[in-house]
């Protein structure tokens, strides 16, 4: 029998793969499957030439998401799949979970096409309570700013980034800013082959009234830690899975998920859903079972 070869994803600021993820390499060679960091965008790759490729750190593909989404078109075996990445990568899919009645922060969402001027840009957002600017496709809070509506520049700043985004052609998203983010963080939860694995709370990254995270390198810095999340929290997680599994017409779970959590004032809040390339924050489960379950699912696919 041949050895399998699995090809793990990432970007060319990171060809050795993020930390959390190396680990993978040696637990897939346990297992019989060789593994290698492969660089999404080197167009030196032949992608069909690998049993499986798994997404993992692809960092920098929210200014290039047209050019990523047609290279996943291209992999044969990819994991998640191509249409699970297109879906996932603008959040827009966010409106379908709270269609599915699925809690999910309250968002505005503002078309690129409809031209909005100032004036109505400035009628949508809240008068009351500091608020989130941020573009449908991002990654690692890049483009995300929060502002203060009582604050005369603060708001003015807001209007300048929302329009800024607007005459790029981008969606955006306007949300209040769930302030238990500061106390609480976001919680984590990944999920493996469907299954939930472990979950680790992130800080909050937004710091204050501020411009929209520009150029910072790939993304913010996030200290993370180990946390067990409540049956709420964990029902919450679980259906926003199922309805993303409904609305993709999935047959079978997803190799890898990871569902961001928020606190609300009447429980938990989805704040993000990430299929694409989650950090899977492997190290914070305890002497890390997630690698181990992840090796094995992704040794079963290959
Ligand atoms: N409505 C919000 N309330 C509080 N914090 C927010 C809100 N939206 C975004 N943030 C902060 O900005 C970060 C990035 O936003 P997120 O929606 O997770 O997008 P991405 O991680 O894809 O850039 C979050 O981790 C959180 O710290
Ligand atoms: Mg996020």
């Amino acid at each position: 029998m041949t050895t399998k070869r699995v090809a793990l994803a990432t970007c060319s600021d990171l060809p050795a793969l993020d930390r959390d993820d190396k680990p993978l390499v040696p637990a897939l060679a346990q297992r019989g499957v060789t593994a290698e960091a492969v660089v999404w965008d080197d167009p030196a790759v032949d992608w069909a030439s690998y049993d499986l490729v798994v997404v993992r750190s692809t960092w920098d593909y929210a200014p290039r998401h047209d050019e990523f989404l047609a290279w996943a078109e291209t992999v044969p075996h990819l994991a998640n799949p191509a249409d699970v990445l297109r879906w996932n990568t603008d959040k827009r899919y966010l409106h379908t979970l709270e269609e599915a009645d699925v809690p999910v922060i309250p968002t505005v969402w503002l078309d690129p096409a409809r031209h909005f001027s100032k004036r109505a840009v400035h009628t949508r957002m809240p008068a009351f309570g500091d608020f989130v600017v941020k573009p449908v496709v991002s990654a690692g809070a890049k483009d995300t700013g929060r502002y203060i509506p009582i604050s005369a520049q603060s708001r003015s700043m807001a209007i300048t980034h929302t329009m800024e985004l607007l005459d790029s052609g981008r969606w955006v998203m306007i949300q209040p800013y769930v302030t238990s983010v500061d106390s609480a963080g976001e919680t984590c939860l990944t999920f493996v082959d469907g299954v939930f694995q472990h979950a680790a709370r992130k800080n909050a990254l937004l710091t204050g009234p501020s411009q929209p995270t520009k150029g910072l390198g790939l993304y913010l810095a996030e200290t993370m830690s180990a946390v067990a999340p409540t049956p709420e929290q964990l029902d919450v997680a679980q259906r926003a899975l199922d309805v993303a599994g409904e609305a993709l017409g999935l047959d079978r779970p997803l190799l890898y998920a990871r569902v961001d959590l928020v606190a609300g004032e009447e429980g938990p809040l989805v704040i993000e859903l990430e299929l694409t390339e989650p950090n899977m924050w492997m190290r914070y489960s305890g002497s890390n079972p997630t690698l181990e379950r992840f090796a094995d699912a992704i040794a079963a696919r290959a």
